[in-house]
């Protein structure tokens, strides 16, 4: 069987932080970046992954049963296990990946990895599975074989995104829509050059805060409350922060959506940067060099609103800005940045692209 290829590509969260996990609603889009993967079947019941830029390759035997080692391999290897558990008829392979995201950027490489996978497995063993139910299985692979709790987001965003538009997801609903893009608005992503990892305890711990605070208020999940009860609840100070930044982040994408139909790009700046304060102050899942990146940008002409992008904890703001303002803004953001922290930011201008699924 000759080469077969897939290209998953990462994702840019633009409203609803840590909403997927607590039955919320989010914004995001695909990006042009992603991961490539190169693939052929082998006929030894072995699997034999590569990475550019990686030395050597990862091995495991089929037969053996596949066993999460700690590194980078887990997320492809920890995809095949899941399809696997779903049924799929997967056999020896060889695949090799090439990445165009930069890691610990918080522009969901690890889910891109489990997508292209996914993709390039299902194209070497054909098995018929709904791109939801795919979305779901990479989930899995990332929640039961890597360990780390992460929502659908990630997922749902590398196989639905779709060129020049925006992606809704209702995870309690477990529905995803296509909403335009403003044709005249652009997004630049911005790496604080300070890392991610999403390994840490960070994440799970805030997870646990959202569900703490769920419990007490007595219904199943954060989507099930407004702000306005959670203000009234008198739930303990830390928990409450946490979850006034849910609910909040809940109707923020709410009101995005009609900005967004209404090709409001002000107002769904203004609503960005409402979610990145809520970051600060509630959720403390920003940094310090994040807060700068996000306070220079706002402050350019032509730039509607930013905040932090994904996990937090490092890695990325994501900015709403004119098009034609683009150029201009990416240079005044790098030397204000440069010369306020010491450190060099990079800057990727970013198009609301397709999915690795798009026709
Ligand atoms: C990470 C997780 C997602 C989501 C975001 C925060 O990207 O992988 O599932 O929880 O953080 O919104």
């Amino acid at each position: 069987m000759s080469e077969l290829h897939s290209f998953a590509p990462g994702r840019v969260e633009l409203l609803g932080n840590h909403t997927d996990y607590n039955a919320g609603v989010v914004l995001s889009a695909a990006i042009q970046m992603g991961i490539h993967a190169r693939g052929s079947r082998r006929d030894d019941g072995k699997i034999v992954l590569s990475s550019e830029g990686i030395e050597g390759c990862a091995t495991a035997d089929l037969a053996a049963g596949l066993k999460p080692g700690g590194a980078w391999a887990d997320y492809p290897l920890g995809t095949v296990e899941m399809l696997r558990q779903a049924g799929a008829p997967v056999g020896g392979f060889e695949a090799r990946f090439a990445a165009e995201l930069p890691p610990g950027a918080g522009l969901s490489s690890s889910a891109a990895l489990e997508v292209a996978t996914a993709v390039l497995v299902t194209k070497l063993f054909p098995f018929a599975v709904s791109p939801l139910d795919l979305a779901k299985i990479c989930r899995r692979a990332e929640n039961e074989f890597v360990g780390v709790s992460c929502g659908l987001l990630d997922q749902v965003s590398s196989i639905f995104g779709r060129r020049d538009h925006v992606v809704f997801l209702d995870c309690r609903e477990e529905s995803v829509e296509p909403v335009p893009f403003p044709p005249s608005l652009g997004l630049l992503i911005v790496h604080s050059g300070v890392k991610h990892a999403l390994t840490g305890g960070e994440y799970n711990e805030r997870r646990d805060q959202c569900f703490e605070a769920a419990k007490r208020m007595g219904v199943p999940a954060l989507r099930d409350v407004s702000s306005a009860q959670v203000a009234a609840a008198g739930l303990p100070a830390l928990v409450g922060r946490r979850a006034a930044h849910i609910t909040g982040e809940n109707e923020r994408v709410f009101a995005a959506l009609t900005a967004l139909r209404n090709g409001d790009g002000d107002t769904f700046g203004r609503l960005m940067t409402a979610s990145h304060r809520s970051s600060m102050e509630n959720f403390e899942n920003s940094t310090p060099e994040l807060d700068s990146l996000v306070e220079i940008a706002i402050r350019q002409d032509g730039c509607h609103g930013a905040r932090l992008t994904g996990g937090g904890f490092g890695g990325a703001i994501v900015a709403l800005v004119d098009l034609e303002a683009e150029g201009r803004i990416s240079g005044a953001i790098t030397s204000e940045y440069l010369e306020k922290t010491g450190n060099l930011a990079k800057v990727y201008p970013c198009r609301a692209s397709d999915g690795a699924l798009a026709a």
